[in-house]
């Protein structure tokens, strides 16, 4: 899709290019109006590409088998975070929630959409949905959700604002981060022996 976006815009600017380029040759009264013309088409191509990356709800992540949405279900309909991560707060892995999850609202709400058949085809294959990971630490990093949930660290500190993805972009967490926040609340920076194992 990216691809596809920079291709065409590319190609425009060529286009643009062109045009600029022979409409210079030509007579001064000539030029104007194709002058005008290609200044207008890269004011739109920039405003458009602006749009595409800066819109929220855009941010493009890894494709998912089912196109789940967190603006849908977080923005819109606010479901808590909980209520799908429920071992956030005490286990070292969240968890993603099981196709049952789903189907507890799903066999009511749009229980014929195509995406929601796909899910009963999980379910009846017994088959747990392959989500892909979006977010990443290395593997000798010890961290632990419990610490900072009690300490009423917001999900946003570190996730961003979830809400508003339709796709969940994702990060590699580099150590700078952690210890930026731990420097600045004066959490155990006697590293790394309370993170590193
Ligand atoms: C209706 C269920 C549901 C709710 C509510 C929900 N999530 Fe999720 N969450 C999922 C599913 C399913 C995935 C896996 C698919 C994906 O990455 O989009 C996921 C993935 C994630 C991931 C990425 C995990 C990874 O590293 O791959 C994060 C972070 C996350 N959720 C945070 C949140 C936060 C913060 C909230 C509240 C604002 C929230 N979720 C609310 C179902 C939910
Ligand atoms: C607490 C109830 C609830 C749970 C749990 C839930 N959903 Fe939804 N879901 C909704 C509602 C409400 C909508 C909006 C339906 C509409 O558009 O009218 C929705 C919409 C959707 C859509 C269509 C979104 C769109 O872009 O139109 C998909 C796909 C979907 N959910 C997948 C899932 C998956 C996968 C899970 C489990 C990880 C899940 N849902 C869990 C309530 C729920
Ligand atoms: C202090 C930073 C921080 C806060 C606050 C935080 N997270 Fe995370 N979260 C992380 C890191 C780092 C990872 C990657 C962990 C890993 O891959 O082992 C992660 C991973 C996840 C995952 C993916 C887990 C998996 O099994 O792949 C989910 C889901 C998630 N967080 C949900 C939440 C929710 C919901 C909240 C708020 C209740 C929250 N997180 C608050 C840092 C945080
Ligand atoms: C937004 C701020 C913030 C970020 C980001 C953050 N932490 Fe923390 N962390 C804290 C705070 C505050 C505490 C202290 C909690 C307490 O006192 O119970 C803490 C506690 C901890 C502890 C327990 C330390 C102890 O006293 O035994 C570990 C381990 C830890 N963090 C690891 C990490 C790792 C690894 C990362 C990066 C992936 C990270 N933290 C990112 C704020 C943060």
């Amino acid at each position: 899709m990216e691809i596809l976006i920079t291709t065409i815009t590319l190609a425009t600017l060529l286009i643009v290019l062109f045009i600029f380029v022979r409409s210079s040759l030509q007579s001064l009264r000539r030029n104007i109006g194709p002058l005008l013309l290609s200044i207008c088409s890269t004011a739109l191509v920039i405003l458009f590409l602006f749009f595409f990356y800066a819109t929220p709800g855009t941010d493009i992540g890894a494709e998912q088998p089912i196109p789940f949405s967190h603006r849908v279900h977080s923005g819109v309909k606010n479901i808590q975070c909980q209520y799908c991560h429920p071992y956030v707060s005490y286990s070292r892995h969240p968890g993603l929630p099981p196709v049952e999850k789903c189907l507890h609202c799903h066999k009511y709400i749009i229980a014929r959409h195509p995406w929601i058949l796909k899910e009963h085809e999980y379910y009846n294959t017994r088959t747990p949905t392959p989500w892909r990971k979006a977010n990443y630490l290395a593997e000798h990093v010890l961290f632990n959700h419990q610490r900072h949930i009690r300490k009423e660290i917001l999900c946003k500190e570190c996730h961003g604002a979830v809400e508003t993805y339709d796709r969940i972009k994702g990060e590699h967490f580099y150590m700078g981060f952690c210890i930026e926040c731990h420097q600045k609340k004066n959490a155990n920076l006697d590293c790394w022996l309370a993170c590193h194992s």
